[in-house]
């Protein structure tokens, strides 16, 4: 039986504004960070109020703390403009990084953004997405993702692909937006990120991408939730570190044994 096929749904101002259960979800997802590339970042500094250039090499020295090993390879998902990518190989002066994101103008702009940056080219960035990596297995000592999970249609699946192409006892970081952890905090902040974020991202971006925005992070699963698919995702060893009073969390997993293949 054919599948009715369902109109992208837009914002009044017709822009991109992806809806999670739609068939063109990740198409949209695409269409609106591309549309988003060049003022990325901005967005970004703007709407966390500076704290976003914090928060990953947070995530960073909590890793240090969880693993302390060398990383040789690393891998960062949804690397948008790139940033996590540097941090990752500012953190570790010897190893090489590769950034992959499905969105080809964010791809352009970390390539921009990286070059001057990057004398010795140990941060190469391409165009793939995180549900299937193009990777063979065992390939890295470290996977990073900012700020991509609430974008992912299929959670544990990334999880999946993380793990599998991290070496067993590499450890994969995720950060992301999450609820804040006391209550009375947790009105306040959604009254900024509710209210407040999409008047920026409406500035500096379009309508689409200001109401996806807070909706995404609704729809992201809670914090025991994470911790528990990237656990029966291959992960035996998981701990989750808060910021900023628990807005922000980086999720750190050992990748265990592979999987034994039947
Ligand atoms: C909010 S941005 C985060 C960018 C960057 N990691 C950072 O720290 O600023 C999310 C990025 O994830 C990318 N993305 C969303 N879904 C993806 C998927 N399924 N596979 C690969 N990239 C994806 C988007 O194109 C976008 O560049």
């Amino acid at each position: 039986m054919a599948v009715p096929s369902r109109a992208p749904r837009l914002a009044p101002d017709g822009s991109p504004y992806p809806e999670r259960e739609a068939p063109t979800f990740e198409r949209d997802v695409r269409r609106m960070f591309g549309q988003l590339a060049r003022r990325y970042e901005l967005f970004n500094h703007v709407a966390s109020m500076g704290n976003d250039l914090v928060w990953r090499p947070c995530s960073l020295w909590e890793l240090d703390r969880f693993r302390p090993a060398p990383v040789a390879r690393a891998l960062d998902l949804g690397c948008g403009t790139g940033e996590f990518a540097r941090a990752v190989a500012g953190h570790f002066p010897s190893a090489r990084v590769l950034g992959l994101d499905f969105t080809r103008a964010m791809v352009v702009r970390a390539r921009e953004r990286t070059r001057p940056r990057d004398p010795t080219g140990r941060v190469g960035f391409g165009t793939a997405t995180a549900l299937r990596i193009p990777c063979a297995d065992a390939t890295f000592d470290l996977v990073t993702n900012a700020f991509l999970a609430r974008n992912l249609r299929d959670l544990p699946g990334a999880f999946r692909e993380m793990r599998r192409v991290l070496k067993p006892g590499g450890v994969a970081v995720t950060l992301e937006i999450t609820e804040p952890a006391p209550a009375a905090f947790g009105r306040l902040f959604h009254a900024y990120f509710d209210r407040v974020v999409p008047l920026w991202g409406r500035a500096v971006a379009n309508e689409g991408a200001s109401r996806y925005l807070p909706e995404s992070l609704r729809r992201f699963p809670p914090r025991d939730e994470v911790v528990r698919l990237l656990g029966s995702s291959g992960f035996p060893r998981v701990e989750a570190r808060t910021f900023s009073m628990g807005i922000v969390t980086a999720f750190l997993g050992e990748a265990g044994p592979p999987p034994t293949r039947g």
